[in-house]
């Protein structure tokens, strides 16, 4: 792996020794069974599990290896092909259980290390490509050192523009997708008495980056009762739904819904 790592308890660079990862103040970190490696220091939890349960992590295995979200790996890679260089260096943040990143590595191969800060995440991850690096960490530190990356990419993720833009090289971009205010909106209709619009672009990004592209993108999809459940665990709207919602919805046979996104890319100046 050229991508260098930082110590996240101090800072220096990290070695790997295969197995260890060590900085020279001697904090180290070792890679664990299944392949990933744990970065984040307790005082840096804010939970002892943080991030998305096991539970809703399997249920998004299920629903994204079905393919119904297939179009929205295309609509990134579409943009990966156009604003990164051959054999990009690509950090997928809030990675989850990797489908986007070991799909995107086949799509546009390059190194890549995808970023969680569910322990799970980057468990699970780790069974879809053992050449991907997985990390457990946080997004608001990350254990990157500066200038490392040609793409950072933030699917329905967080949005961490100063750390983003420090990790990067020069001219990188942050490829972004997040929800458009019809997604999924025949499901919200079922859940919340009334639905609020959530197109989220934050407008300047702290002035680091220019944005070069943003498309707005939707498709429809057929749910049947399996998938359907799966879809509302993997959704924050799984907190959210009252008793008698989730009862209705648990009985919905099929269900049609439109899946509404969009995907900015933001270049560093
Ligand atoms: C909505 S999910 C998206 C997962 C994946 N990108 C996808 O589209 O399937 C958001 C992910 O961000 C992770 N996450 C939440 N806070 C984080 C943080 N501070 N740093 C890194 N990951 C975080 C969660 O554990 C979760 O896996």
């Amino acid at each position: 792996m050229d991508i260098k790592l930082k110590c996240p308890v101090c800072g220096k660079e990290l070695t790997d020794d295969g197995k260890t990862l060590k900085c020279s103040k001697n904090h180290s970190f070792d890679r664990a069974r299944q392949g990933y490696i744990n970065l984040l220091p307790v005082q840096f939890k804010h939970s002892l599990d943080p991030g998305d349960t096991a539970e809703m992590l399997r249920a998004r295995r299920r629903f994204l290896d079905s393919g119904k979200y297939t179009p929205i790996c295309q609509s990134v890679f579409e943009a990966m092909e156009k604003y990164t260089p051959q054999a990009p260096k690509v950090l997928d943040i809030g990675c989850g259980e990797g489908y986007y990143t070991a799909r995107l590595k086949a799509l546009r191969p390059g190194e890549y290390i995808g970023i969680d800060i569910s322990k799970e995440g980057a468990r699970m991850a780790c069974s879809r490509d053992k050449d991907i690096l997985f990390l457990v960490a946080t997004a608001s530190r990350l254990p990157i050192a500066d200038s490392q990356l040609d793409c950072v990419c933030a699917m329905f993720s967080l949005l961490m523009p100063d750390e983003y833009a420090r990790v990067l090289k020069k001219n990188g971009c942050v490829i972004e997708v997040t929800v458009g205010n019809d997604h999924l909106k025949e499901l919200k209709s079922i859940i919340y008495d009334e639905v609020f619009p959530q197109d989220k672009h934050p407008a300047d990004y702290n002035g680091l980056f220019e944005e070069v592209h943003r498309q707005e993108h939707g498709f429809q999809i057929t749910l049947d009762n399996p998938s359907l459940k799966d879809l509302l665990l993997m959704t924050p709207h799984f907190w959210r739904i009252r008793k008698e919602r989730r009862e209705l919805l648990e009985a919905t046979d099929s269900l049609d819904l439109t899946v509404h996104y969009w995907v900015r890319v933001l270049k560093k100046k």
